[in-house]
């Protein structure tokens, strides 16, 4: 477990921008992601894409690539991707193999000159959390109660004040909240 960092050091900004059920699931026990349109309907992207515009990098937990790697089409064509795992052998061409601690992680990015990620899974984006190193959180809360699945936060030892930046909600019903994490503790 990574420890959590006293003093913050020079970094890429760091963003969770996820989808939760109303019962903060983010995949039903298999993985499986089909909930996540229910509700939706037309072109609305929920500010996706003006998001992923801003960012430089995405680094996400090996359950999320395996995920992603299984859709007919890599998502993520423009963008660094690194994998985080201490048990996969390799990635796809497309992505990147880290292993190792968060705190180097991004230092290492800092040096690549990385500006801006966006880091996903919930295991991954709860590791950030613990080791204080989170800017910002996204959760998009569709308008379902999956009753179990794969939890959007895992048991942290760690707490973080926050600021809530805007809310939104949508036709669809989904809601949007933006918080900023405070690093003040
Ligand atoms: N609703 C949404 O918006 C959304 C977004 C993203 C993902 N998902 C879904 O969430 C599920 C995956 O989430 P998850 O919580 O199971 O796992 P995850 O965060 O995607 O992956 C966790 C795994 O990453 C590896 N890892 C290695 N070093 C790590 C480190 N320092 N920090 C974090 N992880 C590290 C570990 O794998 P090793 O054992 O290989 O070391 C760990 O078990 C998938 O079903 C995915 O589709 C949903």
């Amino acid at each position: 477990m990574e420890k959590s960092v006293a003093k913050q050091f020079p970094r890429p900004k760091v963003s969770i921008y996820i989808a939760s059920s109303i019962d903060g699931y983010i995949a039903r026990k298999d993985g499986n992601l089909d909930w996540l349109h229910y509700g939706h309907t037309g072109d609305e992207d929920y500010g996706f894409k003006t998001f992923t515009s801003t960012i430089d990098a995405v680094v996400m937990g090996r359950n999320t690539y395996d995920v992603v790697a299984g859709f007919d089409e890599w998502a993520y064509k423009d963008k660094r991707v690194i994998v985080l795992s201490n048990t996969l052998p390799k990635v796809r061409k497309e992505a990147e193999l880290f292993s190792g601690q968060l705190t180097e992680l991004l230092a290492k990015l800092h040096a690549e000159n990385i500006k801006h990620i966006w880091i996903d899974g919930g295991i991954t984006v709860s590791r950030f959390l613990e080791a204080g190193l989170v800017d910002d959180i996204t959760i998009s809360i569709i308008t379902m109660v999956l009753g179990s699945g794969i939890p959007l936060f895992s048991t942290m030892n760690r707490e973080h004040n926050c600021r809530l930046i805007s809310t939104q909600s949508y036709p669809s019903g989904l809601v949007q909240l933006k918080y900023e994490v405070l690093h003040n503790n």
